[in-house]
């Protein structure tokens, strides 16, 4: 059954403000949502001011539209209160009207989960309740079982909805119903007809405001660990089977765990010239804010296909793609200098495209030829924001879209050799690929190639 209730921890931060409400909107608007939307913080507010951050908030991120926007602020309620409190948590019961199926949403650090996730089921709000939590899940692969002792000591592993935003994106989606809903593709996914991979997620921006933050997780953990592995879980995992509707989770994590964990010469780290004199980072910090590894999932499937993935802060351009090269033939027929090449490619951002790389023959009198790409989909931007679309199913208790405990934990295992005993970060030149080295991470599979967002050139 649907929720009957949001409740949202941390309603006066930095994420409400740029994601929660706007999905909330988004749920009013385009689903009907029409149940108590409750926002609990300890920031001295009362409800004018929550509404009035509301409303800043969707003035600034979109979605505009004064019908909705009135229908939200008439759901909002707000508690305002300490965590340790039991009164905080007797108001919000008030708050909640009489609610069955509350969603409780936890958008705070994960520091204070127990203790909100012990209040509430104090409270008796535990009980039929969803429980929704932000990343990051844990640090390592211990801190991670820490907190998911804390969550199903109150709430059962079916009732807890971890957020990885990646896999409310459109363009991920993208990835398995493109495989899945064409059956051409399946016999080429494998070793035998792929050579190698390429996941790219570059931001031409640095770490912003978030210095302390970031300081403390890295490339490899803020986005690696978690969205990378996410998407090339879709894009490597069996077909799900069954009617169960664990099968695709299954199926990850089946993928997840066979992934080979990371050593210290499948690895390049990077740090942008000037990182270490933002706000909140140590002045002689050893964070990476690009990383680059070299994966192989041992499977019978994809044994010896090595998967690159590289993720970083002031780079060229930002935008995410994944590259799946195909082999070249085995032996060349037309004497050209370049090989036949083959690829299907998958932009995930800023815009959205899948597209199937081949060669044609140019015309003329010689037997040589030209790249190109047919292009199943292009879109300049994905429609639905991925907050909206995963707290509605959140609302309607399908977690498919959300990391499992077993997902995390296989995540956490191919990156925690690397956290124990980290390679030295390289320096890199902001706006540029990042180290050097990653270059030479790739052998024979190089070079890495650049997402070019489309426009920004007229080379796609
Ligand atoms: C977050 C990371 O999870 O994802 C950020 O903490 C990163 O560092 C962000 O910038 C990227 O998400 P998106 O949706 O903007 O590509």
């Amino acid at each position: 059954p649907q929720s009957d209730a949001i409740v949202f921890f941390g309603a006066t931060g930095d994420l409400a403000k740029k994601q929660i409400f706007p999905a909330l909107l988004g749920l009013v608007r385009d689903e009907g949502v029409d149940v108590p939307i409750v926002g609990v913080a300890k920031a001295g507010w009362g409800l004018e001011q929550l509404k009035a951050r509301a409303t800043e908030s969707l003035n600034e991120h979109g979605g505009a539209d004064p019908a909705a926007l009135a229908r939200l602020l008439s759901l909002l309620r707000y508690v305002d209160g300490d965590y340790n409190d039991p009164n905080t948590f007797a108001q919000l019961g008030q708050a909640l009207a009489g609610a069955k199926r509350p969603l409780h949403y936890l958008a705070i650090p994960p520091s204070l989960f127990g203790v909100v996730v012990s209040a509430l089921a104090k409270a008796g709000l535990a009980e039929n309740a969803r429980l929704v939590v932000e990343k990051p899940f844990g640090h390592d692969r211990g801190s991670a079982a820490a907190l998911n002792r804390i969550l199903s000591a109150h709430f059962p592993e079916e009732a807890i909805f971890r957020i990885d935003h990646y896999l409310g994106k459109e363009p991920v989606q993208n990835i398995v119903y493109t495989r899945f809903a064409n059956a051409i593709f399946e016999p080429l996914w494998n070793r035998q007809s792929v050579r190698s991979i390429q996941i790219t997620m570059a931001e031409s921006f640095g770490v912003q405001d978030r210095g302390a933050f970031y300081d403390a997780t890295g490339a490899l953990r803020d986005v690696v660990q978690n969205h990378m592995l996410q998407v090339l879980a879709n894009l490597m995992m069996d077909p799900p089977t069954g009617e169960d509707h664990e099968a695709s989770r299954d199926q990850k994590a089946a993928l997840l765990k066979a992934v080979r964990p990371l050593d210290a010469g499948s690895i390049v780290r990077g740090q942008y010239r000037g990182y270490r004199s933002v706000p909140g980072v140590k002045p002689d910090s050893g964070v990476e804010t690009y990383v680059a590894v070299k994966l192989f999932v041992d499977s019978w499937r994809w044994s010896g296909v090595p998967i690159y993935i590289r993720a970083g802060k002031c780079l060229p351009v930002t935008a995410a793609e994944v590259l799946v090269d195909f082999q070249t033939p085995p032996r060349p027929v037309f004497a050209e200098a370049d090989p036949a090449v083959g690829h299907m490619r998958f932009r995930l951002s800023p815009d959205v495209s899948v597209a199937l790389g081949l060669k044609v023959k140019r015309p003329g009198e010689k037997m040589t030829g030209e790249p190109v790409e047919l292009a199943l989909r292009e879109q300049a931007a994905a429609d639905m924001p991925p907050y909206q679309r995963l707290l509605g199913d959140a609302m309607r208790g399908d977690g498919e879209l959300f990391s499992r405990e077993d997902i995390v934990d296989a995540q956490w295992r191919v990156v925690e050799p690397i956290l124990a005993n980290p390679p030295p970060v390289i320096e890199y030149e902001p706006g540029t690929w990042g180290p050097e080295a990653a270059e030479a991470l790739l052998g024979a599979d190089g070079p890495w190639r650049d997402p070019v967002p489309s426009g920004a050139d007229g080379s796609r």
